[in-house]
């Protein structure tokens, strides 16, 4: 092989390992967007039962006669599960290339001859393999338990509502949530600046810093929000 087609060779996975973290940004913050709809759509439990429910109506409805019943939530899930698909086959690429190229041992994350004390080293950074793994398991569970009804912790019922109210009564179902949503908020947390960084927002120390911020603002506006309906419920204050 000529040294050309070398460079050539290289130049194309170093442009694919581009392109894999340009899709894990693009498909981090298109379910960020959700995250926000959703954690918006739980504080509807204040609402009361009518409330909740009738939110959850209007889903289905949305866009009808245009649509059939469902049918915009349907393609909002079909994006969701496309988007966390990419995610994981990005994120699980990436990792195997890292893997590959320094014999099986990993390389150094966030870290470059230039900048040795290197960036963004932070107890959420070295954990984004895991708590991605924690957040997938969370989900598998909080779909059975919340959406399907299958797994129903204080009693079965079709009201999306009575299923939050009969669920988070019980404290191990609550701290299960805690937990997990405390997974979610360290990985939003370095998610988030990744994503800019990748799609290449993060030009200067100022950036860097708008980005933290925004990164730590976003993070904490889920994860409260995601908080309140469990821990209010667990509460007593909706009933
Ligand atoms: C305390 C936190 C949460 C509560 C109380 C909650 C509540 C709910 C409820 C009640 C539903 C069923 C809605 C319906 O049938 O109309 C639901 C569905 C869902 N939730 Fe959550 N959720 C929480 C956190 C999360 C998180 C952190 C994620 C993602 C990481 C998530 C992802 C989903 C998905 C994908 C659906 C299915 C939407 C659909 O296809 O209809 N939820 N959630």
């Amino acid at each position: 092989m000529s040294t050309g087609n070398v460079a050539g060779v290289r130049s194309t996975a170093a442009r694919s390992s581009v392109a894999l973290h340009a899709a894990m940004a693009v498909t981090g913050l298109i379910m960020i967007l959700f995250l926000l709809a959703h954690m918006y759509g739980n504080l509807k439990v204040f609402e009361g039962q009518q409330g909740f429910d009738g939110y959850a109506a209007y889903l289905r409805e949305i866009a009808q006669p245009l649509l059939p019943h469902a049918g915009a939530l349907w393609i909002l899930r079909v994006i969701l599960l496309a988007s966390v698909l990419l995610h994981i086959f990005s994120a699980f690429t990436l990792w195997h290339r890292s893997r590959s190229a320094t014999g099986g041992k990993g390389g150094w994350r966030y870290e470059t001859t230039k900048n040795r004390r290197g960036v963004q080293r932070s107890y959420a950074s070295f954990t984004m393999r895991w708590g991605g793994v924690v957040i997938g398991l969370f989900v598998i569970y909080h779909l059975l338990h919340l959406s399907a009804d299958v797994i129903a912790p204080g009693g079965a019922s079709a009201s999306p509502y009575q299923r939050m109210v009969n669920g988070f009564q019980i404290w191990w179902v609550v701290l299960s949530y805690v937990i997990a949503l405390i997974a979610l908020g360290f990985h939003l947390r370095h998610g988030i600046w990744s994503a800019f960084a990748s799609l290449g927002a993060n030009k200067s120390v100022g950036t860097r810093r708008f980005l933290n911020q925004l990164a730590t603002v976003v993070m904490l506006i889920i994860l409260v929000g995601f908080l309140v309906p469990p821990l209010a419920i667990f509460a007593g204050w909706v009933s």
